[in-house]
């Protein structure tokens, strides 16, 4: 299968481009390094023509209200090369509980992006995860002040990206699911508590302070999956951290 992976130098989308090119497929990565522009359109029809499918993991510059711009010119940008390329799935990567916080202008975006996705002509997946491990530095950094971290205690349900990839790569050569397939990894913790473990396993001096009000996670009342009969993903933040 022609895979055409647009955000494909990023996080996810690298590790889907060496899953599929891995399984015998012909994954192509493209992003702004390769000349691809998904905000002005350049380069994206030369991207997608001849795709079968095309992987969406490109993400915003910023968390703020510009996201908004971003995934709308993005995601029109990206139908109208999918379907003049004559493209028949498209993958989008999203956000588990994406449409439950309203308050934050990051997740509005998102979904913005998932509804311009499934109300456009091309047949279309949604795999929404939950925060990614990887993130787990940055969460910490966004509240930290000197030695100390403020950390709400929300329940987290972290996944490794290694796991995302196969996810999203997996949905990818599947048969469109014109609807979403959540993901998630196999534990709950609370984010003060994920920070906690996280800092003593990196030998980091600074301390956790809940705090109900502290960063984004404040208002995400929780990024885990509700479903008990979900399909969990297998790393657990304990091996991810060794
Ligand atoms: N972080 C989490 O915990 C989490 C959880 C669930 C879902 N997600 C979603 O996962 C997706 C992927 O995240 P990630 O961490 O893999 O992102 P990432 O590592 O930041 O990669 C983003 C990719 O987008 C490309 N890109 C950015 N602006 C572009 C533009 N204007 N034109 C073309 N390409 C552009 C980048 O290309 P260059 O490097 O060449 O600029 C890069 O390849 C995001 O949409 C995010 O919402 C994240």
């Amino acid at each position: 299968m022609k895979v055409a992976v647009i955000g494909g130098t990023g996080l996810i989308g690298s590790q889907v481009v060496k899953n599929l090119n891995a399984a015998g497929h012909q994954a192509v990565p493209h992003s702004h390094s390769t000349g691809v522009d998904v905000v002005s359109g350049q380069g994206l029809d030369a991207a997608v023509g001849g795709a079968d499918v095309v992987v969406n993991t490109t993400n915003s510059p910023t968390f703020d209200a510009d996201s908004m711009a971003f995934f709308q010119s993005s995601m029109d940008n990206l139908l109208a090369s999918a379907r003049k390329g004559g493209v028949g799935h498209i993958v989008v990567l999203s956000i588990v509980g994406v449409d439950r916080v309203p308050e934050l202008d990051y997740y509005r975006a998102k979904v913005l992006q998932e509804n311009i996705l499934a109300a456009g002509p091309v047949p279309y997946s949604i795999v929404r995860a939950t925060q990614f491990m990887e993130f787990m530095d940055d969460v910490l950094s966004w509240t930290t002040d000197g030695d100390t971290v403020r950390l709400p205690a929300t329940p987290i349900q972290p996944i490794a990206a290694k796991d995302v990839a196969d996810a999203v790569a997996e949905v990818a050569v599947g048969a469109p699911l014109n609807g979403i397939r959540n993901i998630a990894g196999p534990e709950t913790f609370t984010l003060d508590e994920l920070g906690r473990m996280t800092l003593s396993r990196k030998g980091d001096n600074r301390s956790v302070v809940t705090d109900p009000t502290a960063g984004m996670f404040a208002v995400v009342k929780g990024d885990v999956l509700t479903d008990p009969h979900a399909r969990l993903a297998p790393t657990r933040y304990e091996d991810w951290l060794s």
